[in-house]
């Protein structure tokens, strides 16, 4: 059997972060038993600190869900572990995810502390939070920009003190896959009790790399993904959920893992998220936008109609969809406009294909995308096509 890697959902918490109306708890709560059905191992339900609802949204998430791992994020600070343990204390398996910054810039800018402080910090937060839930994830937030040397060194601190996931996230979306491939390399090689913890990676999108670099770092070791539905998070997003599990679906030649995700529930889930957030999901977004599985050009739609995997790498079905679109535009052939005749109803003695496409040729110059009424107007308009 292959290894596993851990799709951790941050939908609810990093997602929800840079909506600009928050969800509500009912809405929290449907997300998260969807996200439950499409099998992610943990889902990060919120920040119990931040405000009263969201302490209510964690808990009335980790009441419900039974099949996934209920998380609550905390800053390394006593009163948010606190709220974290309290919220998830009902929870089937529960999870307390503290981070502290660790880049110079956040040290001395923003925390304004010494490197030996925040060591000291992840140390004592992490020790606290191990009595309060089933396991402890520390975030070394800022990883990309942290001084490697310091970076093995509280990494190796935070599994001491019990943590058995340490994520590196690229906060701000500026690493690039080489260089986060030599970062995941460099804690592999370097941190003496790194087996004892999974390594963890979350990726923003600032740059468009998110999936990229994600995938790189499972190929260096990693086996926790940090990413949220139709990819929401704080500025240009997270990593999407969609892309990476699709990912490991389709190119298990290359990665031989497997996650827990059910692919058919992505569409579903993704529809669910769009709406409760009001989030659109732009049309050619990979996986989930409303082109992803349509055609246009004649030369692919024939294609397509040969042999489905000429210009598809996954199916429709494989994420929940019925079926591909073939949109119907000046550029489709005469071969994809019988097959749609046919599909419509109407039997190949019924019309003259040459004919016909010369008119449907037409209308499309005129009209850009054909539909289905249009072509059965268009037979109709034909006298001698008209079936008595
Ligand atoms: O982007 C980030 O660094 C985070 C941490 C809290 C994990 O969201
Ligand atoms: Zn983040």
């Amino acid at each position: 059997m292959s290894e596993r890697v851990i799709i951790f959902d941050t939908t609810l918490r990093d997602g929800e972060q840079a909506l600009s109306a928050s969800l509500s708890l009912e809405h929290k709560l449907r997300i998260a038993r969807q996200l439950e059905r499409l099998g992610v191992d943990v889902i990060e339900a919120g920040f119990p600190v931040s405000s009263p609802e969201d302490f209510r949204s964690v808990k009335a998430i980790a009441d419900t869900v039974t099949d996934s791992t209920v998380c609550g994020l905390s800053r390394a600070v006593k009163a948010d572990i606190e709220a974290c343990g309290a919220a998830l204390k009902n929870a089937e398996r529960s999870r307390i995810h503290t981070f502290v910054g660790t880049s110079p810039i956040h040290i001395h800018k923003k925390l304004r502390k010494t490197e030996s402080a925040v060591i000291d910090l992840a140390r004592e937060h992490v020790r606290f939070a191990r009595n309060l839930c089933d396991e402890v994830e520390f975030s070394a937030e800022d990883a990309c920009r942290t001084e490697p040397d310091f970076l093995c060194r509280i990494v190796e601190e935070a599994i001491l003190a019990g943590a058995t996931t340490i994520n590196i996230p690229d906060t701000v979306g500026y690493v690039v896959p080489e260089l986060y491939a030599q970062m995941v390399d460099d804690l592999m090689n370097r941190v003496p009790n790194i087996d004892q913890a999974v390594l963890s990676v979350h990726c923003h999108n600032d740059l468009g790399m998110a999936t990229a670099n994600s995938i790189t770092a499972v190929k260096h070791g990693a086996r926790q993904i940090e990413c949220a539905m139709n990819g929401i998070g704080e500025r240009a997003g997270n990593c999407a959920l969609e892309e990476v599990v699709m990912t490991l679906a389709t190119r298990q030649d290359y990665l031989p893992y497997e996650c827990g995700v059910v692919t058919e529930e992505i569409m579903r889930t993704s529809k669910l998220v769009r709406d409760l957030c009001s989030m659109p999901v732009q049309p050619n977004k990979a996986v989930v936008g409303s082109s992803a599985f349509s055609h246009s050009s004649g030369i692919h739609q024939d294609g397509i109609l040969k042999a489905q995997n000429t210009y598809e790498i996954m199916t429709p079905q494989s994420v929940g969809l019925k079926e591909n679109v073939m949109n119907l535009t000046s550029r489709s052939g005469k071969h994809m406009v019988k097959n749609r005749l046919i599909e419509l109803g109407y039997r190949e003695d019924e019309f003259d294909i040459a004919e016909f496409y010369t008119r449907f040729i037409d209308l499309a110059d005129k009209k850009g995308t054909v539909y289905n009424d249009d072509l059965i107007v268009l037979m109709e308009l034909d006298g001698e096509n008209v079936a008595d």
